[in-house]
């Protein structure tokens, strides 16, 4: 989290800098700060909130082609000015992301050496450090390369040294960090929407490398010595950092779904088989998690594979137990996640094979996984996911699909069917997109309190759902498998209280709808999502879906529940796509 953007060349660096940042402003949003160097002078201006704050203190004209900036979530020290970056300390200044594990001791150390703070942040400690390290050697790159291997934990540094004030230095371990080139400067940024509308050209950093950047060139060193790098080059286009019309970016992300569906379609018409696996453990965070479900879902019914989907935050603490023809798939968005990370590098350790489904492009996880599918997501910006949500599952449904012809299970004929209903959902998902869900939110949105419930695959989609409402509205919001309600939570519905139930299961459709009674016999309010035909006693308000096949029907059903997550947000006056305490990339752990 937190978001680092640092511009220097011959463009005035305010402006720019603001830009990047603007762009960021999905990893965090507890404070903002720039530091920049105007006649041969540092200056610091930060503010508490938002970026919007920022830029309304800064005078964006000033002669400066310096500058390194930042926006916060806050992981060490309060959501205040004082832990804003830049810090200072000595001849350093510096923005950073990540933790360092080791700042008390190393803040300690440093106290007793005269050294005072201002801040409750690891980050300032970290300036300090790099500062008492530079006292003794005189040289930022030396101290740089001692320092990289000390400071344990993660860390993205982008660093100006008061006797160096034409350079910006930057340093990564385990947090994100690229240099982007354009024709009249350099950038350093935390991920590469920041840098588009500027260029697409940018080098990544790996693990404890370091970039002297100066106006006109940037160099390169590992373990003392230059390296080369080669460019990258971002081919999608930036219509994906602009709102394009849309009051905000998670309708907009929502209005992209169906060409999100035809696109990974399209470009996954020949993923591979995972037919040769017995067992598969899927591993993720957040709505990645909620996607693995689905691809539990799919995975067991349809080729006959034992799927367990673990969190990663506590798959990366249990036992792994390493069992033959055994795959760990791992999804994420961001593919920066700092728990899924660890968790693959757990599973490497271990020697189990690993796929990873990434949004992200060349991102960590996708680095450091053996097989990687891309999902075709692009890149997405509210804090609540959506589309690439979305793209997950149809990724693993098409999988799923591939996998269960591979073994048999269903002849070529019914999986060229399958295939082709995933061509036709897109104008159903438009349709869907496009529904009133006013008279719903209506009913939702004064509400404190609301359950979501369904079986099996519709228990999987319903967590998403809740997940989306609380997330943006503030609404507290829990979904339960429909069966286990009455082991204590139905205590809690009383009269009016809003019961979301998913029913697309056949199977356990008769199930759910019993539920939904004894729901409604204490008072609560049922919305029923369905694609069957189910008793009018058994809800209060329905919404249809289309029932096509169980590798799209997932795709359908979740749709109204983004959809009413979204307007319950809105109707709440929420900041929906920057919810509180939230960020979108969740590089700390
Ligand atoms: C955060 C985001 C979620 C996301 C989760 C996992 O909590 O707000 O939308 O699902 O992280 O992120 P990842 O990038 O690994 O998919």
């Amino acid at each position: 989290m937190c978001g680092i953007a640092c511009y220097i060349g011959k463009k005035k660096a305010l402006p720019v800098v603001i830009s990047s940042l603007k762009s960021l402003e999905y990893r965090g949003y507890d404070s903002a700060g720039v530091a920049y160097v105007i006649e041969d002078k540092i200056k610091l201006i930060k503010t508490s909130g938002k970026i919007i704050n920022l830029e309304k203190k800064l005078d964006l004209k000033k002669n400066t082609y310096l500058c390194i900036a930042h926006t916060r979530w806050a992981t060490h020290g309060k959501a205040n000015f004082k832990n804003a970056h830049p810090h200072t300390i000595g001849k350093i200044t510096l923005v950073h992301n990540g933790i360092i594990e080791n700042y008390k001791e190393i803040k300690n150390t440093l106290i007793k050496k005269g050294y005072t703070f201002l801040s409750d942040t690891d980050s300032e400690v970290a300036a300090a450090y790099i500062d008492y390290n530079y006292k003794q050697t005189n040289d930022i790159l030396e101290t740089l390369e001692k320092i990289k291997y000390e400071l344990k934990g993660s860390f993205a540094f982008g660093i100006i040294c008061s006797d160096e004030k034409d350079k910006i230095y930057a340093l990564r371990k385990e947090s994100p960090l690229i240099v982007g080139k354009s024709n009249d400067g350099f950038f350093i940024a935390s991920d590469v929407p920041a840098i588009l509308n500027y260029t697409n050209k940018y080098y990544l950093l790996d693990n404890y490398e370091i970039a002297v950047i100066e106006k006109d060139y940037v160099t390169f060193y590992n373990d003392h010595k230059v390296i080369e790098k080669n460019s990258n080059t971002f081919n999608g286009d930036n219509n994906n950092v602009n709102k394009n019309g849309y009051e905000h970016f998670m309708l907009k992300e929502i209005n992209e779904e169906p060409e999100v569906i035809s696109k990974t379609i399209k470009e996954l018409k020949n993923i591979k088989s995972l037919d040769k696996y017995n067992k598969i453990d899927i591993i993720a965070c957040g709505s990645a998690y909620h996607a693995g479900l689905v691809g539990k879902y799919l995975f067991e019914k349809y080729a006959d594979i034992k799927v367990d989907v673990h969190i990663a935050s506590e798959y990366r603490y249990s036992p792994i137990f390493k069992e033959k023809n055994n795959l760990a798939i791992f999804i994420s968005q961001s593919g920066e996640t700092a728990d899924t990370l660890a968790a693959l590098k757990l599973a490497k350790e271990k020697r189990i094979d690993t796929l990873s489904i990434v949004n992200v492009k060349e991102s960590s996880i996708a680095r450091e996984s053996d097989e990687i599918i891309y999902t075709y997501a692009g890149i997405e910006i509210a804090v609540a996911t959506t589309k690439a949500y979305l793209a997950q599952i149809t990724t693993l449904s098409l999988l799923a699909l591939k996998t269960s012809y591979e073994k048999n299970y269903i002849s070529k004929k019914e999986y060229e069917e399958y295939l082709n209903d995933f061509n036709k959902i897109s104008e159903e998902v438009k349709l869907l997109i496009n529904s009133s869900y006013e008279e719903i939110a209506e009913i939702i949105y004064k509400k404190e309190d609301i359950f979501f419930i369904g079986r099996s695959i519709d228990y999987y989609l319903s967590m998403e759902g809740s997940l989306k409402l609380k997330e943006i509205s503030y609404i507290h919001s829990e979904a339960y498998a429909a069966g286990e309600l009455k082991h204590g939570t139905i205590s809690l519905i009383k009269k009016n209280t809003p019961v979301i139930s998913v029913i697309t299961n056949k199977e356990l459709k008769d199930k759910t709808i019993s539920n939904n009674k004894e729901v409604i016999s204490r008072g609560a309010f049922v919305i029923a999502i369905t694609n069957s035909i189910i008793p009018d006693d058994s809800y209060n308000i329905k919404i249809n879906i289309p029932d096509i096949n169980d590798f799209v029907n997932p795709i359908l059903t979740i749709i109204p529940m983004q959809m009413i997550g979204y307007i319950v947000a809105k109707k709440r006056n929420c900041d929906i796509d920057k919810p509180k305490n939230l960020a979108k990339s969740v590089t700390v752990e």
